[in-house]
């Protein structure tokens, strides 16, 4: 069965032919995803370097990560279901990482999105047109560009595909290891020139360490593509301002991650009413103070017959971003389809950036953000 795309973002030929094959038709039963209708018009898809996603992605931390988010294996079957539904409605933009997953559970991110990608029952067009965005961690033993070339090659395996849609340097090392930084540079130009990635990005820099590899990047003929930042309502500092500018300068494109506050945005945890894990303890120091943005943003989706998630997702796509917010049930990514598909006005931006900056505690940055 030739399952490779002529330009593919992700091609499965090293899968083989499913044993779904050799069964007779009748054994065939597809399953029904629900479709909800155009979420967004083909002319909102952007166009990110060599390819051309959906006006929002999908983030994957939750899938494998125990700590945090709390994933179990017996979740996969509802996780399945949460990308097929997410696919067949026209995301084709997934963000995920080599480092996602606690444990023994490391890379499980990446592996269920792999067999998410072999398994979808829909049309194989849609399928061919999915992007998996990775990110490479800077772990310390990775100081050569080789090693970034094998890490890569280790996430291709693990997703069973041929090419990474976009290649992303999880976090730079300047901060602590700067001697290690043009390793991870060197590293994202091999998987580039090796045609493991069709395109490169990266993660958690700031507006002079992007600037620079921008320039070095540049100057080995690489283009860069894409950086993402923690950007959101709880998350829009003059850096992350500045990083904006700096994209739109130099025709990268800005994701932005954790656009729902880790799940603050959403308005369903309150101080009495915390998600469990490691979240309550920083949910518990800014929820109390949020209640001025949180007012704007029900005020806002009442108003528009939205929900609150819908509104700050919206937000990260009227400021020129491409935010990817986690999802982990059918539920979640329903909703968040519902982002799309209409703008807020100037005025509700303004009553939501004014409501944010009278909201006292913002967002912890990441410790491996840059200047
Ligand atoms: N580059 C980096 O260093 C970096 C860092 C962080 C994240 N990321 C990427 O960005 C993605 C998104 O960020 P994030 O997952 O940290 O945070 P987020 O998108 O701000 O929040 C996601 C969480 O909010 C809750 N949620 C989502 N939609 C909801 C809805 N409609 N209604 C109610 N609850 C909803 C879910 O958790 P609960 O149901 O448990 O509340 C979900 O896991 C990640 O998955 C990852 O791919 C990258």
């Amino acid at each position: 069965m030739p399952l490779a795309s002529a330009t593919p973002t992700a091609c499965f030929s090293r899968c083989s032919a499913s044993s779904e094959t050799m069964l007779p038709s009748s054994a065939f039963k597809i399953p029904k995803i629900p479709r909800l209708g155009p979420p967004f018009w083909p002319w909102e898809k952007v166009k990110m370097g060599p390819l051309t996603v959906s006006p929002m992605g999908f983030g994957t931390w939750a899938w494998g990560n125990q700590l945090l988010w709390g994933y179990q294996e017996a979740m996969d079957g509802d996780l399945q279901d949460t990308f097929n539904l997410a696919v067949e409605n026209g995301i084709n933009l997934f963000d995920t990482a080599d480092s996602y997953g606690t444990g023994r559970l490391n890379g499980q991110s990446e592996r269920l999105l792999g067999k998410f990608i072999r398994e979808f029952p829909g049309r194989k067009r849609v399928r061919d047109d999915i992007v998996i965005a990775t990110k490479f961690a800077a772990y310390p033993w990775r100081l050569t560009p080789a090693q970034f070339v094998k890490a890569c090659k280790s996430s291709l395996d693990r997703m069973q595909i041929e090419k990474i849609g976009i290649g992303q340097l999880h976090w730079s090392t300047a901060n602590y290891a700067p001697i290690q930084e043009l390793a991870l540079w060197d590293g994202l130009v091999a998987m580039y020139e090796k045609g493991l990635v069709q395109a490169v990005g990266v993660s958690n820099y700031g507006p002079k360490q992007l600037v620079k590899i921008h320039d070095y990047l540049k100057s080995r003929g690489v283009p860069l593509c894409s950086a993402q930042v923690q950007f959101s309502l709880l998350s829009m500092g003059a850096d992350q301002m500045q990083i904006k500018d700096i994209c739109d300068t130099l025709g990268i494109r800005l994701i932005s991650y954790s656009p729902l506050g880790l799940g603050m945005l959403t308005g369903k945890y309150t101080s009495s009413n915390l998600p469990s894990g490691p979240r309550a303890l920083l949910f518990s120091q800014i929820l109390p103070g949020l209640e001025p943005l949180l007012t704007a943003l029900r005020e806002i989706a009442q108003r528009r017959d939205k929900t609150i998630p819908q509104v700050a997702i919206n937000w990260c796509i009227c400021m020129g971003t491409i935010p990817i917010p986690g999802v982990k049930t059918v539920k979640q990514a329903e909703e968040n389809l519902g982002a799309l598909g209409w703008r807020l006005s100037s005025e509700e931006v303004s009553q939501l950036e004014c409501a944010a900056q009278e909201s006292p505690r913002k967002m912890i940055q990441n410790i491996f953000q840059t200047r």
